[in-house]
């Protein structure tokens, strides 16, 4: 159900799960791209009347309260682009939250502390969440689900809440949800995949359902190595998981078998060393020096990556191609940015999947309406991808309210 089903939402508590987790340099926002995007859905409520109840995580705390996982660093940004005041609850049920929500009036809004601060709400049993999802269904009379990033996590903020409230999907999770439905299902052909990033552990189910359905995948970031391991090359340093080695094999045979194109680079930027100021060149893809670790995928390759990008009519893309945080090792990562702009721009959907990418192609200076669709879960997106059920949208579609 979407927001409209709550009815009239006046006076109503509204609490709204968001995905504000941001990357942060100290207490800086690098990338607000996450923010930006929660905001039609807090402003949407707030409009209509509602107190709006705003609840996310930042990062990875244990369940207790440490300071560089606070929250308040994003209070400043969401008021800006919300053009209102935000206040901040210096806990999440406790009593400043409490305090805070009884003092709202219609249209106000209030963000919560960083969820994680309490391990209710990442405990791995429902009777262990179950505490806290009472306390937090307790601030409010009605909740929506809009934090896309996180609807792959069973998380008290996430689906038990859903459970003890009138429910609905914030327009975010639904635009996001229909990109990648088009994806999934019959998409425009051909459809290239490009998977980079540094875990090819990672990336192991989704390949594996993405033989299924993709025409091309392209693959780059430091997973690349532990294919070329497969396929018999020397690697040098450069990473490699002995765990996956047998898994890339596997698809590489059945990629031939099954006519899909798995496209490795031909060639590779390589270190001495992890850092901005090693000796760097560039070699074929077969022929990584022995004390050489890859950082990037060479110009030729990248070429390689543009064409089978340029006549594609779908492009997903999530991880990037090399260490491009560091400038000797970002022409990879930035050629294939531009690809996905070209092939925008000639018509076809393209979208960029994750946090990390997103925030990547940004900080390379692209903007983005340059791309299809630009999504804001990384490991919700893929997970989708993946054909796997979504706990956060299971328990909205369910029909339990
Ligand atoms: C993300 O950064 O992908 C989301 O915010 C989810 O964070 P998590 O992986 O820590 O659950």
């Amino acid at each position: 159900a979407d927001i409209a089903s709550l009815g009239d939402l006046r006076g109503k508590r509204v609490l709204v799960r968001s995905d504000l987790n941001v990357p942060l340099d100290g207490t800086t926002i690098t990338d607000d791209g996450r923010i930006r995007a929660s905001v039609p859905t807090i402003s949407e409520l707030s409009g209509a009347g509602a107190r709006v109840v705003v609840c996310a995580h930042l990062g990875r705390p244990k369940g207790a309260p440490e300071e560089r996982y606070s929250l308040r660093p994003v209070v400043g940004r969401l008021s800006e682009l919300l053009g209102r005041d935000v206040v901040f609850a210096t806990d999440t049920v406790g009593e400043s939250a409490q305090a805070a929500v009884a003092g709202m009036a219609d249209g106000d809004v209030v963000l919560l502390e960083n969820l994680r601060f309490n391990a209710g709400e990442t405990a791995k049993t429902d009777e262990d969440r179950a505490e806290f999802a009472d306390a937090l269904a307790g601030l409010a009379d009605a909740y929506v689900s809009d934090g896309f990033g996180v609807v792959h996590r069973k998380q008290a903020s996430v689906y038990d809440v859903a459970t003890r409230l009138p429910s609905a999907m914030g327009g975010l999770v639904r635009a996001e949800v229909e990109v990648l439905r088009r994806l999934t299902e019959d998409p425009e052909r051909p459809y290239a995949v490009v998977l980079g990033g540094a875990k090819v552990a990672d990336k192991l189910a989704v390949i594996d359902n993405l033989m299924g359905t993709a025409d091309r995948l392209l693959i780059g970031g430091g997973m690349l190595f532990t294919f070329l391991a497969a396929q018999g090359h020397e690697i040098g340093k450069s990473l490699f998981d002995a765990d996956s080695v047998d898994a890339c094999r596997g698809y590489l045979e059945r990629a031939e078998r099954e006519g899909v194109e798995i496209v490795l680079p031909v060639d590779v930027v390589v270190g001495k060393e992890f850092s901005a100021d090693t000796e760097t060149a560039v070699v074929d893809a077969d022929s990584i020096p022995a004390d050489a670790m890859g950082l990037d995928i060479g110009p030729r390759s990248a070429a390689l990556y543009a064409e089978k990008v340029a006549d594609a009519r779908t492009v997903f893309w999530n991880g990037p191609m090399g260490a491009f945080e560091m400038a000797p090792f970002a022409a990879g990562t930035k050629a294939l940015a531009q690809a996905l702009v070209d092939a925008t721009s000639a018509g076809a959907l393209t979208v960029v999947g994750g946090g990390d990418s997103a925030a990547a192609v940004r900080q390379l200076g692209f903007t983005d309406d340059q791309f299809g669709h630009i999504s804001t879960g990384g490991g919700a997106s893929l997970e989708y991808l993946e054909g796997k059920e979504l706990p956060g949208i299971a328990i909205l579609t369910k029909g339990t309210n």
